[in-house]
């Protein structure tokens, strides 16, 4: 319990554990947080073990009660598993176990591991070579961990494309997602590799690959104090979940379009492909950043779609009487799910007769619960209050509906739509490639700390990012932050430049030529009034470098996708300029992470 407390950060809408004692499972779980298992374990008494499996879930196939919690057991009551990651292909398999008699208690994809690890265990192979048979049927991303009552002694496991670490113990081992949930016993530990399968036992530890082939493992020692690992050995959520956009954009892709370039968005049912004919007015509502990520996907879907596209705060929408009916689709972008500005939005939407399509982190929330249809980004649980793995995903989801709206208008063929989602799949690399680059934008950041007053410049996509960039410098660090149209700052703005102010420009890549040489011409006009320019611009851009104080290259991406790259260099400022001054990056002042109150 101590172990599933620490991993709560991944996930809290609910838990559970089996245990094996005298060749029988004893399974517990709960939806909720910790604690409601927890007061459940003081009414039951399980029997005492010392072999068992847990988890906190996360939800993304099926709503978080009792019933989707993990652990899943077998129908006979044999095998219980716990899973991390999105079977991909589970409706097939679910399919195919149905038709030969397995009756399913659960929505999850999850479910269908435990009854593929019955049947091969019924087939006479033990808990190891159960589990190497049925990875090698599951597509998509996960770590199984599964018990076999009739096995004492052992808990296996497998990899592929989610984490899996090994506890080394004396006289106890350890699997979990991350070295938190076991740090308190030991600090030595093997990290598995892609495709692979460990069984440990109290003693022993053995890992074959996916193909049954013995795996080297190397043993390392981690030197976390328990409080840090809690944040996997960042000083702030925020910067950890800065860090982890890469998989969390790539999550949020994975399994959306076909290799014929042909989106496949299975969440869309609640609106059919007529219903998303027949629009022909695109309103999006969201707040804060989510709300820059609609201001994004206006650029992108009316580039796509040629639908008309208007974005609005979430709290103002309602209060104007807007123009919404039947033929508008509202699309609402929102991590929690919560929002109360954002939940009253779209209720008055659907009143007026529009369809509502959900960009969600939460499996389960107000939002998507009560909107047409969703699109789940897939950041996993953010905590810090600063949005940043959140607004990526965000982003990416709504590249994907754009793409999808285009295909189902017939707006673009499949080959030109395959060119952009290859282009988005190799996204995640570049941010990595940005994130690489941290320490030259962390230097920046002490450089700027006696600074008070930021201005962020940018033109089309490059406008929101501005905006975002202010946003976060405002939340975290307290600081006077503006951003403008870059355009705009000659109607008035540009008064308040005054020598040695910060100013930020986020300039479009090389091919939109036109918008880019506005942009060189708004960075000349703060230049001659003496701010010191921080010019974001695309590697190798030698002509914009003759004009910036200060260079932050990024790789190259086309326009519309480059606020996926850009954002990433204000993100690492705010965190490191808050983390300077001294302030709590993950709880500022005055925030909440979720608004629910309008
Ligand atoms: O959960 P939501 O996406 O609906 O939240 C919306 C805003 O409250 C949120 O983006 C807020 O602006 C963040 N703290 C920004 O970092």
């Amino acid at each position: 319990m101590a172990g599933l407390r620490r991993m709560e950060y991944r996930g809290y809408d609910s838990a559970g554990i089996a245990i094996v004692a005298a060749g029988r499972l004893a399974v517990a779980k709960k939806a909720g947080k910790l604690a409601n298992l927890e007061a459940e374990l003081d009414d039951r008494h399980l029997p005492t073990s010392h072999q068992g499996i847990g988890h906190t879930r996360w939800a993304t196939h099926g709503a978080p009660n009792d019933t989707n919690a993990h652990p899943h057991v077998s129908a006979d009551g044999r095998v219980a598993v716990v899973h991390n990651g999105i079977i991909e292909n589970y409706s097939q398999l679910r399919a195919e176990l149905g038709e030969a008699g397995a009756e399913f208690m659960s929505e999850t994809d999850t479910e269908v591991a435990a009854h593929l690890l019955a049947r091969e265990l019924a087939g006479n192979h033990d808990l190891l070579g159960a589990m190497r048979a049925v990875v090698g049927r599951l597509q998509g991303a996960f770590t199984l961990v599964a018990v076999d009552a009739e096995a004492t002694d052992q808990v296996v496991a497998a990899r592929r494309n989610s984490p899996l670490v090994v506890g080394v113990g004396d006289g106890e081992n350890f699997v979990a997602s991350d070295v938190l949930a076991f740090i308190e016993h030991t600090r030595e530990v093997v990290e598995l590799g892609q495709d692979q399968v460990v069984r440990i036992s109290p003693s022993e530890i053995t890992v074959v690959g996916f193909d049954g082939q013995p795996a080297e493992v190397q043993r390392y020692q981690v030197d976390w104090d328990t409080s840090a690992a809690e944040k996997g050995g960042f000083d702030w959520f925020m910067r950890k979940e800065i860090f982890e956009q890469p998989k969390a954009v790539a999550d949020t892709l994975l399994g959306r379009y076909n290799d014929h370039g042909e989106l496949v968005l299975d969440e869309m049912r609640g609106i059919s492909q007529e219903d998303l004919r027949r629009v022909n007015k695109i309103v999006i509502v969201a707040c804060g950043s989510a709300y820059y990520a609609g201001m994004v996907a206006k650029y992108a879907i009316e580039h796509w779609t040629r639908v008309p596209c208007e974005v609005e705060v979430a709290s103002e929408f309602r209060y104007r009487d807007p123009i919404v009916d039947p033929q508008t689709l509202c699309v609402t972008i929102s991590q929690s799910g919560e929002t109360a500005d954002t939940l009253m939005a779209i209720r008055h939407a659907r009143i007026q007769g529009a369809k509502v399509i959900a960009i969600c982190n939460t499996n389960g929330a107000t939002i998507p619960r009560e909107s047409d249809a969703v699109i789940y980004t897939h950041a996993g649980p953010e905590i810090g209050v600063a949005s940043t793995k959140g607004f990526l995903t965000q982003l990416a989801a709504c590249y994907l509906l754009g793409l999808y709206l285009a295909q189902v208008r017939g707006m673009k063929y499949s080959d030109e739509i395959r060119l952009i989602t290859t282009e988005l799949a190799g996204t995640p690399e570049l941010i990595q490639r940005m994130l690489d680059d941290a320490d030259r934008v962390y230097q920046l950041a002490h450089e700027l700390a006696d600074q008070n007053d930021f201005i962020f410049l940018g033109r089309h996509v490059g406008f929101p990012v501005a905006l975002e960039g202010a946003l976060k410098l405002k939340e975290i660090a307290y600081q006077h932050a503006e951003g403008f149209a870059a355009g705009e700052l000659k109607h008035g703005p540009i008064a308040i430049i005054e020598p040695g102010m910060p100013v930020f420009v986020i300039v479009p890549p090389a091919g939109r030529d036109q918008l880019r040489d506005k942009v060189i011409s708004n960075i000349q006009e703060v230049r001659a009034r003496g701010a010191r320019t921080i010019v974001l611009a695309e590697e190798g851009d030698a002509q914009v470098a003759s004009y910036a104080d200060e260079l932050i290259w990024l790789p190259h991406v086309s326009t519309l996708l480059q606020p996926l790259l850009s954002s990433v260099p204000l993100q690492l400022f705010a965190c490191e300029l808050a983390t300077v001054l001294g302030h709590d990056v993950d709880q500022p002042r005055n925030l909440a992470k979720s608004v629910t109150v309008e």
